[in-house]
């Protein structure tokens, strides 16, 4: 591998796997998820925290394999990955502050 094939291969690595602050949302995530498209689709276009709900049950509608508990864990989920500055919409951004995450 060439030196300057780094930054893009970070740059893939990081937007279809990770990184995901640990606990239960991320497996769900992981598992769940990247079946139909992949986590990057996710991050782009996260919508809303008011939002969230409906573009879950959406995913339902389409299809996603979710239990009534995985469904909570991940409504909280997106709050801990807006937190983290790893939602990358400007929708993401719209009900708060996000330090955004930057690969030095
Ligand atoms: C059964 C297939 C399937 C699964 C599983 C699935 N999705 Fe989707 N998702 C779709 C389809 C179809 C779209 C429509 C956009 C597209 O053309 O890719 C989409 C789009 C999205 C979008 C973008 C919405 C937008 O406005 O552009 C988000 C966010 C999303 N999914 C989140 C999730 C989350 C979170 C999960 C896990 C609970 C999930 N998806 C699981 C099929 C799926």
């Amino acid at each position: 591998m060439k030196t300057e094939d780094i930054p893009v291969l970070v740059e893939y690595l990081v937007a279809d796997h990770g990184p995901l602050p640990d606990g239960p949302g991320k497996s769900v995530l992981l598992n769940r998820c990247t079946i139909c498209h992949d986590l990057q689709r996710v991050r782009q276009h996260p919508s809303s925290a008011e939002g969230w709900e409906d573009t879950l049950l959406a995913m339902l509608d389409e299809g996603a394999m979710l239990s009534d508990d995985e469904f909570a864990v991940l409504l909280n989920y997106r709050q801990e990955l807006q937190t983290l500055g790893l939602l990358d919409s400007a929708l993401a951004t719209l009900s708060g502050p996000s330090d955004r995450f930057s690969i030095p």
